[in-house]
This record gives C-alpha cells, structure tokens and sequence, in this order.
C-alpha cells in the first residue's frame, strides 16, 4: 500500500528503546487512564499506529483483552520489545509510505508521538481516517505539557533553567521538522487535522503525570535520564548557552554537589493530550 506522505529517517529510534520503555513504566498509570477513557466497549479491531516501546499497547491489551490488537511501527527493534511483553501481532511498517490497516476496518486507531515525525501530517491524519469502520474513533496523543522536574532555583547559574531548556526544545523541534524531507507546514491544531479528516464529535482531554518529590529511586533515575538525553541531543551547543550546559552535566552527575542539593527536590509534572474524532456512521 503506497502512499505519497513521504518517508522519514528523522532519529535512531532503536537506540530510544530503554528510554521509551522507562517512559512506558513512569506512565503506565497515565496510559491505562487513557485506555480506560477511550475503550467504550464494542471495540474489535484496534491499532496502535508507532507504537514504540508498546506501553499503550499493554493497556489497551489489558482493557480490551478480546478485540483484535494490532501494533504498527517502523523499527523492528521496538516492535520486537511490543510483541515480547504484549503478545500482540505486530506489522512493520514505514508510516510515511504506507499504512497497513485495511480501509473501513478499525473500531480505534491510537497514534501517540509519531504523526509529528511525519513530514505531511494532515494527510496522514486523513489516510488514517479512511481506515475507520463507520462509528470508528482515531485517537492522537499529542500536544500537552513539556515536563517539570526542577525546581526554579537550583542556587547555581540564572533561575529558570528549565523554561530555557523549554525554549531550546521548541527550536529543536522546529528544526527537526525542517530536516524531514518534503515537511509541510500544518498551521492549525489537531483538532482541526480531525475535522479536514471529516471526523465528528471532536473531542480531547488532558491526563495529568504527577509525581511529587521526593521520587523513589527509579523515578529519579528517569528523569535525571531525561535531563541527561538532552545533553546528547545533536546541535544542543547552538540552542543552550555553556553555561547552563555546564549545570545541566553537574545535575545529572550523580557524585556532583549541584546533582546532591537538589536531588530530594526533584519531581515530575506533565500532561498529556489525547484528540479524537469518530467517523460518521454510514
Ligand atoms: C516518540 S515515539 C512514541 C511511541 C509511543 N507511541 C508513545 O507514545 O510513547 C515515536 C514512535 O514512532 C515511530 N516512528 C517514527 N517515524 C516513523 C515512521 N516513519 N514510520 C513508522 N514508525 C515511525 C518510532 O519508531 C517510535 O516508535
């Protein structure tokens, strides 16, 4: 099944497994408040379209144990992690060229994180549409809140340095969708993408992570974690200043007083929005 969304090669998504998978068990309570909230029943045929490491996978597994669950993603690695601890049946597949669900087929379709790696989003969004069955519901987890993890004033360096890790994440987000080949613009919200797809009773609704400090010590490891990805990330010298990389590499390092002064403090604050739009009955 060709279609001219244009591929993608944006990141090594292989090496992302641990940190999806980590993500995964943070938000697991998170991800089966979602399943619960979108599963009304008579769902039989469902996919979770780049499903990653397969946390949604799970709960929707888990709260639908007798439809047909089908887990779509485009690197072999995380799918190989989806059908080791979900079971599922698993299809490979490069969401940019092809999508590989029958048209009028799918009760629920979840995309969660992967449409905005895609360089034609709303054309995805509509494709995606076509693969309903009538009454069918696309569900996409996108937008929300960047997370909060630090207090204001760590006592080195300006106050604030997440808001500027904030901002510095943008630009990049802006210049990864510049790098993707044949990237569109889509200027308007997800909500909208629903509508143009000729979804009705659009909808969406926030699910808050709220884990207040102190963090044990897994949730800890994590998002120091997080905080420490982004050292890694390519072209970080042009978006944050030495100065607060320098904070950053000493927050992260655990034998580093600045990493000791504020470990207790650490905590994790993030939403995450989920937008639907059900196909029309026929
Ligand atoms: C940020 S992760 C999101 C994973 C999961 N859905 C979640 O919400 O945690 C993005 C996922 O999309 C997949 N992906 C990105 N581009 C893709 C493409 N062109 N075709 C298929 N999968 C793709 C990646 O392999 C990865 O599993």
């Amino acid at each position: 099944m060709a279609h001219q969304h244009g591929g993608t090669a944006d990141l090594d998504w292989s090496a992302m497994l641990d940190a999806l998978a980590r993500a995964d068990e943070i938000e697991a309570d998170v991800t089966a408040q979602i399943a619960g909230w979108l599963l009304t029943g008579p769902e039989r045929v469902i996919y979770d379209v780049g499903c990653g490491a397969g946390g949604m996978t799970a709960a929707l597994s888990a709260a639908a144990p007798d439809a047909r669950l089908v887990a779509v993603d485009g690197e072999p690695a995380l799918l190989a992690a989806t059908r080791r601890h979900t079971g599922v049946e698993t299809v490979l597949a490069d969401l940019g060229t092809e999508l590989p669900i029958p048209p009028a087929s799918a009760d629920l379709i979840w995309a969660s994180g992967v449409l905005h790696h895609l360089p034609d989003q709303q054309s995805v969004v509509t494709d995606l549409a076509t693969r309903l069955a009538p009454g069918g519901r696309l569900a996409l987890g996108e937008g929300g809140l960047q997370s909060r993890s630090l207090p204001w004033d760590l006592g080195i360096g300006e106050p604030g340095l997440e808001i500027r890790l904030d901002a510095a994440h943008d630009r990049w987000f802006t210049r990864m969708r510049r790098d993707l080949g044949g990237a569109l613009p889509m200027a308007y919200g997800w909500s909208t993408a629903l509508r143009h797809a000729g979804l009705v009773d659009v909808t969406a609704r926030s699910f808050l992570i709220d884990l207040p400090a102190p963090l044990g010590p897994g949730e800890s490891e994590y998002v120091i974690g997080r905080l420490r990805s982004l050292l890694e990330r390519d072209g970080l010298e042009d978006l944050v200043s030495a100065e607060d990389r320098d904070i950053l590499r000493r927050l992260t390092d655990p034998e580093d007083a600045v990493h000791r002064s504020v470990r207790s403090d650490l905590y994790l604050l993030a939403a995450r929005t989920v937008y639907v739009g059900r196909r029309p009955d026929a």
